[in-house]
């Protein structure tokens, strides 16, 4: 039977939702982050339900730049095409036009195809700030010191931003300084004999797209200087 006489009997007994094995595969959930910028953007999908889990649901990933049907679409690069995820290299910066990508899932059942437009600049996030470290100082005085994500590739010339979030142990919330641009930064007034959590968080420094994820915390293992 065609995929099209399997869709329409489908239809016709009321049976896309109950997930027979008459079913297309669900539509793709993609998504899709510059935390490489400006090196490539990476998209992931999950594919929420396949008829018949035992033949194996492979993937075609297509983009083009534009939303124009005539513009060249190109493979987003996957490893096989069963993996669920895919990038995008050599991004045009800056571009007036969205990107568009085009996921489809495709099983013996039936072919289901997503889309997702964006420009890249808007789906910036960085991943956390790596290697946090604490050192007391003499005077009260905490100094924080950490590196740009080692996956960001040209910190020197699309620059980040940092965001620092400190806990005293037994403290209800957070306090939150920044933005700096530098990696290191000294926390004045902590209390003596007091353990501190510190998270650090990224952002390009032009504010586009979006906040990494805090880094993993670091904690202080000795109480800091009187
Ligand atoms: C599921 O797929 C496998 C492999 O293609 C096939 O042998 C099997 O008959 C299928 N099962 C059903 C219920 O269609
Ligand atoms: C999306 O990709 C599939 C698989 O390559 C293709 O058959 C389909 O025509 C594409 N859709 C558009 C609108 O380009």
């Amino acid at each position: 039977m065609t995929p099209r006489l399997l869709l329409a009997l489908a239809l016709w007994s009321g049976c896309l939702s109950c997930r027979g094995e008459e079913g297309t595969p669900s539509q793709p959930q993609v998504q899709c982050w510059a935390a490489r910028y400006p090196v490539a953007v990476d998209c992931s999908w999950t594919l929420p339900w396949a008829p018949n889990r035992t033949t194996a649901t492979s993937f075609i990933a297509t983009y083009r730049l534009g939303v124009a049907a005539q513009g060249e679409s190109r493979p987003c690069l996957q490893p096989v095409p069963e993996t669920p995820r895919c990038s995008i290299p050599d991004i045009q910066l800056f571009s007036a036009v969205p990107y568009v990508l085009n996921v489809t899932a495709v099983h013996p059942a039936g072919a289901r195809s997503t889309f997702v437009p964006f420009v890249p600049e808007r789906i910036i996030k960085p991943d956390p700030p790596e290697g946090v470290r604490l050192s007391p100082l003499a005077g009260r005085q905490l100094q924080v010191q950490w590196e740009p994500p080692r996956s960001w590739p040209f910190p020197e010339i699309f620059s980040l931003k940092y965001w620092i979030r400190y806990r005293r142990h037994g403290a209800m919330h957070f306090r939150q300084v920044g933005p700096v641009e530098a990696t290191s930064l000294i926390l004045k007034f902590v209390r003596p004999r007091a353990r501190y959590f510190v998270q650090v968080a990224a952002q390009d420094l032009t504010d586009s797209g979006e906040l990494s994820d805090w880094s993993p915390p670091a904690v202080t293992l000795t109480a800091p200087g009187k």
